[in-house]
Protein backbone atom coordinates (compact mmCIF):
# COMPACT_ATOMS: atom_id res chain seq x y z
CA UNK A 1 0.00 0.00 0.00
CA UNK A 2 1.00 3.64 -0.78
CA UNK A 3 0.72 4.92 2.77
CA UNK A 4 3.47 6.90 4.34
CA UNK A 5 3.04 5.31 7.76
CA UNK A 6 3.98 6.32 10.33
CA UNK A 7 5.78 4.35 13.04
CA UNK A 8 4.05 5.99 16.40
CA UNK A 9 0.80 5.45 18.26
CA UNK A 10 -1.11 5.06 14.45
CA UNK A 11 -1.19 0.85 14.36
CA UNK A 12 -3.50 0.42 17.48
CA UNK A 13 -6.79 0.90 15.86
CA UNK A 14 -5.61 -1.14 12.90
CA UNK A 15 -5.48 1.56 10.43
CA UNK A 16 -2.24 3.32 9.49
CA UNK A 17 -2.12 6.94 9.53
CA UNK A 18 -0.38 8.73 7.22
CA UNK A 19 2.60 10.92 8.04
CA UNK A 20 1.07 14.25 6.90
CA UNK A 21 -2.19 15.47 6.09
CA UNK A 22 -3.65 17.83 3.03
CA UNK A 23 -5.84 20.27 4.16
CA UNK A 24 -8.58 21.42 1.87
CA UNK A 25 -10.20 24.88 3.79
CA UNK A 26 -10.62 27.69 1.56
CA UNK A 27 -10.21 27.04 -1.33
CA UNK A 28 -12.91 27.08 -3.25
CA UNK A 29 -13.10 26.64 -6.66
CA UNK A 30 -9.53 25.45 -6.51
CA UNK A 31 -10.19 22.46 -4.39
CA UNK A 32 -10.20 20.20 -6.78
CA UNK A 33 -7.63 21.00 -8.68
CA UNK A 34 -5.35 21.44 -5.56
CA UNK A 35 -6.29 18.31 -4.06
CA UNK A 36 -5.56 16.53 -7.17
CA UNK A 37 -2.14 17.85 -7.16
CA UNK A 38 -1.55 16.92 -3.49
CA UNK A 39 -2.61 13.37 -4.37
CA UNK A 40 0.22 13.94 -7.02
CA UNK A 41 2.43 14.69 -5.25
CA UNK A 42 2.35 11.93 -2.81
CA UNK A 43 -0.02 13.29 0.12
CA UNK A 44 -2.43 10.44 0.91
CA UNK A 45 -4.02 11.70 3.57
CA UNK A 46 -6.63 14.50 3.23
CA UNK A 47 -8.69 16.68 5.57
CA UNK A 48 -11.80 18.06 4.64
CA UNK A 49 -15.32 19.09 6.08
CA UNK A 50 -19.08 19.36 5.69
CA UNK A 51 -18.96 23.07 6.16
CA UNK A 52 -19.44 24.85 2.85
CA UNK A 53 -18.40 27.61 4.53
CA UNK A 54 -14.51 26.63 4.74
CA UNK A 55 -14.40 24.00 2.53
CA UNK A 56 -15.80 22.41 -0.80
CA UNK A 57 -16.44 19.17 0.39
CA UNK A 58 -17.96 17.69 -3.10
CA UNK A 59 -15.02 18.98 -4.67
CA UNK A 60 -12.51 17.33 -2.54
CA UNK A 61 -14.52 14.01 -4.10
CA UNK A 62 -14.26 15.27 -7.44
CA UNK A 63 -10.50 14.84 -7.26
CA UNK A 64 -10.82 11.60 -5.66
CA UNK A 65 -12.67 10.68 -8.82
CA UNK A 66 -10.21 11.57 -11.21
CA UNK A 67 -7.00 10.00 -8.32
CA UNK A 68 -8.90 6.54 -8.81
CA UNK A 69 -9.41 7.51 -13.03
CA UNK A 70 -5.97 8.62 -13.79
CA UNK A 71 -3.43 8.39 -11.01
CA UNK A 72 -3.54 4.41 -10.16
CA UNK A 73 -5.02 5.38 -6.75
CA UNK A 74 -7.79 3.15 -5.56
CA UNK A 75 -9.93 3.82 -1.64
CA UNK A 76 -7.60 1.67 -0.16
CA UNK A 77 -4.76 3.99 -0.90
CA UNK A 78 -6.28 7.13 0.68
CA UNK A 79 -7.23 7.85 4.21
CA UNK A 80 -9.96 10.29 3.82
CA UNK A 81 -11.32 12.39 7.16
CA UNK A 82 -14.13 14.90 7.92
CA UNK A 83 -16.01 16.54 10.25
CA UNK A 84 -19.25 17.17 11.81
CA UNK A 85 -20.18 21.32 12.14
CA UNK A 86 -22.39 22.70 14.80
CA UNK A 87 -25.10 25.03 13.46
CA UNK A 88 -22.88 27.98 14.80
CA UNK A 89 -19.99 27.58 12.59
CA UNK A 90 -21.84 27.06 9.46
CA UNK A 91 -23.15 29.35 7.25
CA UNK A 92 -26.55 29.03 4.88
CA UNK A 93 -25.65 26.05 3.46
CA UNK A 94 -26.30 23.24 5.58
CA UNK A 95 -25.88 19.46 5.47
CA UNK A 96 -29.08 19.14 7.63
CA UNK A 97 -31.74 20.49 8.34
CA UNK A 98 -31.50 22.95 11.06
CA UNK A 99 -34.83 22.00 13.17
CA UNK A 100 -33.75 18.16 13.38
CA UNK A 101 -32.33 16.60 16.45
CA UNK A 102 -29.24 16.82 16.53
CA UNK A 103 -28.67 13.05 16.33
CA UNK A 104 -30.36 13.07 13.22
CA UNK A 105 -27.98 16.35 12.00
CA UNK A 106 -24.98 14.03 12.54
CA UNK A 107 -26.56 11.23 10.04
CA UNK A 108 -27.14 13.34 7.65
CA UNK A 109 -23.95 15.31 7.38
CA UNK A 110 -22.41 11.81 7.36
CA UNK A 111 -24.51 10.42 4.91
CA UNK A 112 -23.92 13.62 2.93
CA UNK A 113 -20.12 13.53 3.42
CA UNK A 114 -20.13 9.77 1.90
CA UNK A 115 -21.57 10.67 -1.32
CA UNK A 116 -19.53 13.91 -1.66
CA UNK A 117 -16.23 11.41 -0.97
CA UNK A 118 -17.88 8.65 -2.92
CA UNK A 119 -16.82 6.08 -0.13
CA UNK A 120 -18.41 4.23 2.01
CA UNK A 121 -16.13 4.17 5.34
CA UNK A 122 -14.44 7.16 6.47
CA UNK A 123 -11.39 7.15 7.96
CA UNK A 124 -11.54 9.12 10.80
CA UNK A 125 -14.95 11.34 11.39
CA UNK A 126 -14.34 14.48 13.82
CA UNK A 127 -16.52 16.96 16.03
CA UNK A 128 -14.96 20.45 14.55
CA UNK A 129 -15.72 21.95 18.22
CA UNK A 130 -17.58 22.08 21.30
CA UNK A 131 -20.51 24.05 21.26
CA UNK A 132 -18.89 26.05 24.23
CA UNK A 133 -16.02 27.49 25.29
CA UNK A 134 -16.19 25.95 28.31
CA UNK A 135 -17.28 22.71 28.89
CA UNK A 136 -19.63 20.00 27.07
CA UNK A 137 -23.22 21.22 26.45
CA UNK A 138 -26.02 18.59 26.12
CA UNK A 139 -25.79 18.86 21.75
CA UNK A 140 -21.89 17.94 22.16
CA UNK A 141 -22.52 14.94 23.71
CA UNK A 142 -25.69 14.22 21.56
CA UNK A 143 -23.10 14.03 18.68
CA UNK A 144 -20.28 12.42 20.08
CA UNK A 145 -22.72 9.22 21.00
CA UNK A 146 -24.38 9.56 17.41
CA UNK A 147 -20.59 9.63 16.15
CA UNK A 148 -19.76 6.19 18.58
CA UNK A 149 -22.51 4.61 17.48
CA UNK A 150 -21.04 5.68 13.65
CA UNK A 151 -18.13 4.10 14.78
CA UNK A 152 -19.11 0.33 16.11
CA UNK A 153 -21.39 0.30 13.29
CA UNK A 154 -18.28 0.38 11.30
CA UNK A 155 -19.01 3.29 8.70
CA UNK A 156 -16.41 5.21 10.73
CA UNK A 157 -12.47 3.80 11.40
CA UNK A 158 -11.80 6.03 14.19
CA UNK A 159 -13.37 9.11 15.57
CA UNK A 160 -11.90 12.94 16.89
CA UNK A 161 -12.53 16.03 18.29
CA UNK A 162 -10.93 19.37 17.18
CA UNK A 163 -10.88 22.71 18.74
CA UNK A 164 -10.48 21.73 22.20
CA UNK A 165 -9.22 23.17 25.26
CA UNK A 166 -7.95 20.21 27.98
CA UNK A 167 -10.51 20.90 30.50
CA UNK A 168 -13.11 20.02 27.71
CA UNK A 169 -10.69 16.81 26.74
CA UNK A 170 -10.29 15.47 29.79
CA UNK A 171 -13.99 15.99 30.24
CA UNK A 172 -14.59 13.91 27.07
CA UNK A 173 -12.40 11.38 28.07
CA UNK A 174 -14.01 10.64 31.42
CA UNK A 175 -17.64 10.15 30.22
CA UNK A 176 -16.82 8.96 26.81
CA UNK A 177 -17.52 5.21 25.58
CA UNK A 178 -15.20 5.40 22.99
CA UNK A 179 -12.19 7.63 23.50
CA UNK A 180 -10.89 9.98 20.31
CA UNK A 181 -8.76 8.89 18.34
CA UNK A 182 -7.61 12.05 16.66
CA UNK A 183 -7.19 15.43 18.77
CA UNK A 184 -7.31 18.20 15.86
CA UNK A 185 -5.93 21.72 17.00
CA UNK A 186 -4.41 25.06 15.86
CA UNK A 187 -0.80 24.90 17.30
CA UNK A 188 0.85 27.96 19.36
CA UNK A 189 4.29 27.72 19.45
CA UNK A 190 3.59 30.55 22.47
CA UNK A 191 1.62 27.90 24.27
CA UNK A 192 4.71 25.14 24.49
CA UNK A 193 2.79 23.96 21.02
CA UNK A 194 0.08 22.80 22.78
CA UNK A 195 1.86 21.11 25.30
CA UNK A 196 -1.17 20.65 27.84
CA UNK A 197 -3.33 18.58 25.41
CA UNK A 198 -0.13 17.10 23.53
CA UNK A 199 0.84 16.07 27.13
CA UNK A 200 -3.21 14.06 27.49
CA UNK A 201 -2.63 12.70 24.33
CA UNK A 202 0.53 11.05 25.07
CA UNK A 203 -1.56 9.74 27.82
CA UNK A 204 -4.34 7.81 26.18
CA UNK A 205 -2.80 6.74 22.45
CA UNK A 206 -4.52 9.61 21.10
CA UNK A 207 -3.07 11.19 17.98
CA UNK A 208 -2.42 15.15 18.08
CA UNK A 209 -3.37 16.38 14.52
CA UNK A 210 -1.53 19.96 14.32
CA UNK A 211 -2.47 22.67 12.12
CA UNK A 212 -1.54 26.15 11.43
CA UNK A 213 1.84 25.05 12.22
CA UNK A 214 3.46 28.06 9.67
CA UNK A 215 0.52 30.46 10.00
CA UNK A 216 0.03 30.51 13.64
CA UNK A 217 3.88 30.83 14.45
CA UNK A 218 5.19 33.17 11.72
CA UNK A 219 7.55 34.93 13.95
CA UNK A 220 8.91 31.11 14.67
CA UNK A 221 8.94 29.89 11.20
CA UNK A 222 10.48 33.43 9.74
CA UNK A 223 12.91 33.94 12.29
CA UNK A 224 16.90 34.27 12.00
CA UNK A 225 17.12 30.72 14.35
CA UNK A 226 14.98 28.89 12.25
CA UNK A 227 16.57 30.46 9.02
CA UNK A 228 20.04 29.35 10.07
CA UNK A 229 18.55 25.43 11.13
CA UNK A 230 17.24 25.01 7.43
CA UNK A 231 20.40 26.07 6.33
CA UNK A 232 22.34 24.04 7.80
CA UNK A 233 20.12 20.50 6.91
CA UNK A 234 19.93 22.26 2.79
CA UNK A 235 16.01 22.34 3.43
CA UNK A 236 13.03 24.98 3.60
CA UNK A 237 11.47 26.75 7.00
CA UNK A 238 8.61 24.77 6.23
CA UNK A 239 9.87 21.70 6.72
CA UNK A 240 12.11 22.44 10.04
CA UNK A 241 8.59 23.31 11.31
CA UNK A 242 6.76 20.40 10.05
CA UNK A 243 9.84 18.11 11.04
CA UNK A 244 9.51 19.37 14.41
CA UNK A 245 6.12 18.67 14.65
CA UNK A 246 6.98 14.63 13.66
CA UNK A 247 9.76 14.44 16.09
CA UNK A 248 6.89 15.44 18.71
CA UNK A 249 4.84 13.02 17.35
CA UNK A 250 2.30 15.02 16.08
CA UNK A 251 0.10 14.74 12.52
CA UNK A 252 0.94 18.00 11.24
CA UNK A 253 -1.47 19.59 8.21
CA UNK A 254 -0.77 22.04 5.38
CA UNK A 255 -2.92 23.50 3.21
CA UNK A 256 -0.16 24.61 0.61
CA UNK A 257 -1.70 25.86 -2.91
CA UNK A 258 1.64 25.87 -3.77
CA UNK A 259 3.04 22.39 -5.87
CA UNK A 260 6.55 23.28 -4.96
CA UNK A 261 5.98 23.02 -1.12
CA UNK A 262 3.67 20.31 -1.24
CA UNK A 263 6.98 18.23 -2.21
CA UNK A 264 8.91 20.49 0.03
CA UNK A 265 6.17 19.29 3.08
CA UNK A 266 6.50 15.72 2.23
CA UNK A 267 10.46 15.52 2.84
CA UNK A 268 10.10 17.00 6.50
CA UNK A 269 11.36 13.66 8.31
CA UNK A 270 11.33 12.95 12.34
CA UNK A 271 14.23 12.00 13.06
CA UNK A 272 15.70 15.17 10.62
CA UNK A 273 16.43 17.49 13.63
CA UNK A 274 19.33 17.14 16.42
CA UNK A 275 18.54 16.78 19.94
CA UNK A 276 19.43 19.91 20.46
CA UNK A 277 17.77 21.57 17.90
CA UNK A 278 14.39 20.38 19.15
CA UNK A 279 14.96 21.35 22.40
CA UNK A 280 15.34 25.14 20.96
CA UNK A 281 12.37 24.99 18.88
CA UNK A 282 10.33 23.62 22.11
CA UNK A 283 11.55 25.84 24.35
CA UNK A 284 11.87 28.84 21.78
CA UNK A 285 8.71 30.39 24.09
CA UNK A 286 10.06 30.84 27.51
CA UNK A 287 7.76 28.05 29.78
CA UNK A 288 5.20 30.08 31.85
N1 LIG B 1 -10.30 22.04 12.63
C1 LIG B 1 -10.26 23.32 12.31
O1 LIG B 1 -11.00 24.15 12.85
C2 LIG B 1 -9.27 23.79 11.29
C3 LIG B 1 -8.95 25.15 11.21
C4 LIG B 1 -8.00 25.56 10.27
C5 LIG B 1 -7.42 24.63 9.44
N2 LIG B 1 -7.77 23.32 9.51
C6 LIG B 1 -7.20 22.33 8.56
O2 LIG B 1 -5.81 22.51 8.46
C7 LIG B 1 -5.46 22.74 7.10
C8 LIG B 1 -4.22 23.60 7.03
O3 LIG B 1 -4.54 24.90 7.47
P1 LIG B 1 -3.45 25.85 8.13
O4 LIG B 1 -4.17 26.78 9.02
O5 LIG B 1 -2.36 25.00 8.70
O6 LIG B 1 -2.89 26.77 7.03
P2 LIG B 1 -2.67 26.58 5.48
O7 LIG B 1 -4.00 26.77 4.86
O8 LIG B 1 -1.92 25.33 5.25
O9 LIG B 1 -1.77 27.82 5.15
C9 LIG B 1 -0.37 27.72 5.16
C10 LIG B 1 0.17 29.04 4.65
O10 LIG B 1 1.60 28.99 4.73
C11 LIG B 1 2.12 29.26 3.43
N3 LIG B 1 3.35 28.53 3.13
C12 LIG B 1 4.49 29.07 2.72
N4 LIG B 1 5.43 28.15 2.53
C13 LIG B 1 4.88 26.98 2.80
C14 LIG B 1 5.35 25.66 2.77
N5 LIG B 1 6.58 25.33 2.39
N6 LIG B 1 4.50 24.70 3.12
C15 LIG B 1 3.24 24.98 3.49
N7 LIG B 1 2.75 26.24 3.52
C16 LIG B 1 3.55 27.22 3.19
C17 LIG B 1 1.04 28.85 2.48
O11 LIG B 1 1.25 29.53 1.28
P3 LIG B 1 1.33 28.73 -0.10
O12 LIG B 1 -0.06 28.28 -0.40
O13 LIG B 1 1.84 29.74 -1.04
O14 LIG B 1 2.26 27.58 0.11
C18 LIG B 1 -0.22 29.25 3.20
O15 LIG B 1 -0.50 30.62 3.01
C19 LIG B 1 -6.72 23.35 6.49
O16 LIG B 1 -6.76 23.23 5.09
C20 LIG B 1 -7.78 22.51 7.16
O17 LIG B 1 -7.89 21.27 6.52
C21 LIG B 1 -8.68 22.87 10.43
Amino acid sequence: MNFHESNRQAESNQQPTPFFLYGTAWKEEQTAQLTQRALQAGFRGIDTANQRKHYAEEAVGHALLYAYEHLELSRSDLWLQTKFTHLAGQDHRLPYDPRAPIREQVMSSFESSLAHLHTEVLNAFILHGPSLRHGLADEDWEVWATMEELYMQGKIKAIGVSNVSAAQLQLLLGECKIKPRYVQNRCFASQGWDRDIRQICNHHQIIYQGFSLLTANREVWESAAITQISQHHKCTRAEVVFSFALALNMLPLTGTSNPQHMHNDLRSRADMLSEQELMFIKNIYPQK
